[in-house]
């Protein structure tokens, strides 16, 4: 089956708003370190983009979870596929997302990372899909863009493995 990818959002458009995002971060920490969870692989252009602005002291680290089973849509339970090299006690984590759908994934992992006793966990998503949501007590502290429930790929996210490198988000169409 052939598809075509509609750009939703456009380079320039994802660029500015991380940069806008980048700037509320700077504000609300105000130097204070902060250690980014970047959520593998979807989250790996949004961390390094937002990464790229901020302004204090600043490290990363990177998790692969699933929480999908067979199916498309994703369980309660999320598999560590990839766990954290560092010790997050004690430190100010910000969650690293590229979207946010049903919430389920991120649900549990900030259960799982609250059991390791950092001094604070915040959640940035570049991506979030409201009306998709099941999980509604999950927080978003840090958002650039709502989206309509569309299949969206690009900018880190994919379809199938493909499309993570397109430097804008766009809807995958099937002809
Ligand atoms: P959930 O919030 O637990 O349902 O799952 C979120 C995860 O599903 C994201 O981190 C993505 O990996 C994946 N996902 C959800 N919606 C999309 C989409 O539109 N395109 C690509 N991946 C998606
Ligand atoms: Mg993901």
């Amino acid at each position: 089956m052939a598809e075509h990818i509609r750009v939703l959002l456009t380079e320039e458009q994802v660029d500015r708003r991380i940069a806008e995002v980048a700037q509320e971060i700077n504000k609300d920490y105000e130097g204070e370190p902060i250690h980014l969870i970047c959520i593998l692989k979807g989250g790996a252009m949004f961390m390094c983009e937002l990464a790229k602005r901020l302004t204090g002291d600043v490290s990363f680290d990177f998790m692969d979870v699933s929480s999908y089973g067979s199916g498309t849509e994703s369980t309660g339970v999320v598999k560590i596929i990839k766990d954290l090299d560092e010790d997050i006690a004690g430190r100010n984590l910000i969650i690293v997302e590229d979207i946010i759908d049903t919430g389920r994934t991120l649900k549990n992992l900030k259960l799982l990372l609250e059991q390791r006793h950092p001094a604070s966990i915040r959640l940035c998503t570049m991506l979030d899909k409201p009306s998709r949501r099941v999980e509604k007590e999950v927080h978003v502290d840090y958002k650039c863009f709502e989206i309509p429930d569309e299949f969206v790929v690009g900018y880190g996210l994919d379809y199938d493995q493909k499309y993570r490198s397109l430097p804008y988000i766009g809807v995958v169409e099937f002809e």
